[in-house]
C-alpha cells in the first residue's frame, strides 16, 4: 500500500480512545509522545510518583492502521530524573523500538516502524530495572486496525490494569515510595484499572445508553499479575482473544496476560451499574481492580425483572475493605487532630467501608440499603448509630418512612475510625452536624 501523505496522530488519555481509522489509506503517521514523572494519587490520601507516557496511566492511546509508517518521537521532559525508552509490541524490530528510543532527561529520540500486523498491542518502558519502570506506570496501548477498519460500535473505551507496590500497606497515607522487594515477590498492595483506585468509579464511571454497542480496549501492564477481566451482569458478545484476530463469542471472563490485551464487545440491554473487575476477586474488592459502567435507559423487564436497579450486582459491599477474619481491630495509627482531619479521614473510611452499600452521597439503594443522607434514624440517636457501626444491625427498621429488614454486618474498624466516619456522615448530606469522639465510641463499646 503506497504511503500517500503524512498526518499527526491523535493521542488520548484513558478512558478515551482516538477517532476510528475507518477507511483511510495507510499513511506516514507522526506520533509525539512525552515522558513525564509526576506525583499523583493512588487512592484517597495515598500519593505516588508515577512515571508516565503522556501524563496519564496508562499512557496515551495510539491508533494506527496496518501498513502505516509510524514516525515516533519520544521526548524525556527536562524535569525528569531518569532515562527511559519505549518497547511497542506492535513493532517488528530489535527491542520493539527500545534500543533506538533510549533517551535521557531533556532529550528526544526519533525512530520509525511499519505496522505489519493488525491487533491491539501493549507498549511499555524497557529501561532497567524494567519491572520498576513498568510498576511505576510506564505502559499503554497501541491499536493497529485492519484495512477497512473495525466494525462500527456506539461507544469505545480504554481500560488498562496494573499492579502497584508501595512501602506502606494498602491504604497507608502519605507519599508512598515503590517497594522493590514486594514487586519481586509479586505481593501487590494495589491492583487497579487506569492507574488509581476509583479511576473508573462514581463520577469517573464509563457510560452508555440501553441498546448501545460497547467496545472495550482492555490492556494489562502488569508488571506481574494476569487479569481475569469480567463485567458483572454482562456477557461479552465477542472477544478478540489476546487482542488478535481470533474471535471468541459469548464469553464470561477473558484472560488478559501481563503485557497483553483483549478487545471485548457487547451490547447493553438493560439499565444499571455494571461492575468491571479482575475476577481474582480480592483484587477487585480489596486492592482496587474495580470500575463501573453506568447504563441509562428504559427498563427491559423481559430481560431482567429486578426491582432494584443500581447496585444489585454489588456482591459483597465495600469497594475496598479489610475483611473481618478475626475479632481483632487494628487501632488507627494517626488519630485525627482537628475536625477537618476527622472529616478527611472519615471520608476515606466511608469510601472504603460504607460507600458500596450506602452509596457515594449517602442516598442508599431503595429496598436494600437505607439512606444515611437526611436520615431521621441516624439523627435521632447518636449512640444507636455508633452501636450500628460497632455491632451491626438486623431486623426491621424504618428510615424516612421506608421499611428495611436486612442485615448490616459489624464494621471491623478502630474506635477512631468509627468516630471519624460517623462525624463525616453527620456533617454531610443534610444531617445534624454532630461530632463523634473516640470516647463516645468507647462508651458504647463498654
Ligand atoms: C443501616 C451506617 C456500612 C448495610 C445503617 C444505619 C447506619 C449505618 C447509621 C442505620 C440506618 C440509617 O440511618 O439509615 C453505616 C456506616 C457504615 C456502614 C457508617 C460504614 C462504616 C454498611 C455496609 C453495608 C451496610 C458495608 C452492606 C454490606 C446496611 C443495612 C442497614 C444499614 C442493610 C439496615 C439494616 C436493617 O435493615 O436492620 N448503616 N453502615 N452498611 N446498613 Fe450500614
Ligand atoms: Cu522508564
Amino acid at each position: 500500500i503506497p504511503v500517500s501523505r503524512e498526518m499527526i496522530a491523535e493521542l488520548t488519555s484513558p478512558p478515551n480512545v482516538p477517532t476510528p481509522i475507518g477507511r483511510r489509506k495507510a499513511k506516514k503517521l507522526i506520533v509525539n509522545m512525552e515522558i513525564l514523572e509526576e506525583e499523583g494519587e493512588l487512592t484517597d490520601g495515598v500519593k505516588y510518583v508515577y512515571w508516565t507516557f503522556g501524563g496519564s496511566v496508562p499512557g496515551s492511546f495510539i491508533r494506527t492502521r496496518v501498513g502505516d509508517e509510524v514516525e515516533f518521537t519520544l521526548s524525556n521532559h527536562p524535569d525528569n530524573k531518569l532515562p527511559h525508552n519505549i518497547d511497542l509490541h506492535a513493532v517488528t524490530g530489535p527491542g520493539g523500538g527500545a534500543e533506538s528510543s533510549f533517551v535521557a532527561p531533556g532529550h528526544e529520540k526519533t525512530f520509525s516502524f511499519k505496522t505489519l500486523n493488525p491487533g491491539l498491542y501493549v507498549y511499555h518502558c524497557a529501561t532497567a530495572p524494567v519491572g520498576m519502570h513498568i510498576a511505576n506506570g510506564m505502559y499503554g496501548l497501541i491499536l493497529v486496525e485492519p484495512a477497512g477498519g473495525l466494525p462500527k460500535v456506539d461507544k469505545e473505551y480504554y481500560i488498562m490494569q496494573g499492579d502497584f507496590y508501595t512501602k506502606g500497606k494498602n491504604g497507608e497515607r502519605g507519599l508512598q515510595p515503590f517497594d522493590m522487594q514486594k514487586a519481586v515477590d509479586e505481593h501487590a498492595d494495589y491492583v487497579v484499572f487506569n492507574g488509581s483506585v476509583g479511576a473508573l468509579t462514581g463520577d469517573n464511571a464509563i457510560t452508555a445508553k440501553v441498546g448501545e454497542t460497547i467496545r472495550l480496549f482492555v490492556g494489562n501492564g502488569g508488571p506481574n499479575l494476569v487479569s481475569s477481566f469480567h463485567v458483572i451482569g454482562e456477557i461479552f458478545d465477542k472477544v478478540h482473544v489476546e487482542g488478535g484476530d481470533l474471535i471468541n463469542e459469548n464469553v464470561q471472563t477473558t484472560l488478559v496476560p501481563a503485557g497483553g490485551a483483549a478487545i471485548v464487545e457487547f451490547r447493553v440491554d438493560v439499565p444499571g451499574t455494571f461492575i468491571l473487575v479482575d475476577h481474582s476477586i480480592f483484587r477487585a474488592f480489596n486492592k482496587g481492580a474495580l470500575g463501573m459502567l453506568k447504563v441509562e435507559g428504559e427498563e427491559a423487564k423481559k430481560i431482567y425483572s429486578g426491582e432494584i436497579r443500581e447496585g444489585i450486582y454489588l456482591p459483597e459491599g465495600p469497594g475496598i475493605q479489610e475483611m473481618p477474619t478475626t475479632d481483632e481491630i487494628v487501632e488507627a495509627e494517626i488519630p485525627a487532630k482537628s475536625l477537618d482531619e476527622q472529616l478527611e479521614f472519615g471520608k476515606q473510611i466511608y469510601m472504603q467501608n460504607c460507600f458500596a452499600c450506602h452509596q457515594a452521597e449517602g442516598q442508599g439503594i431503595p429496598n436494600a440499603f437505607p439512606p444515611l443522607a437526611n436520615s431521621d434514624y441516624l439523627n435521632a440517636d447518636v449512640n444507636r448509630a455508633i452501636d450500628v457501626v460497632v455491632n451491626g444491625l438486623s431486623g426491621e427498621i424504618t428510615v424516612n418512612g421506608e421499611k428495611y429488614n436486612s442485615v448490616m454486618t459489624k464494621q471491623m474498624i478502630s474506635s477512631d475510625d468509627v468516630a471519624n466516619v460517623l462525624t463525616y456522615v453527620y456533617n454531610n448530606w443534610g444531617n445534624s452536624k454532630k461530632v463523634v469522639t473516640k470516647q463516645m465510641v468507647e462508651n458504647v463499646k463498654n
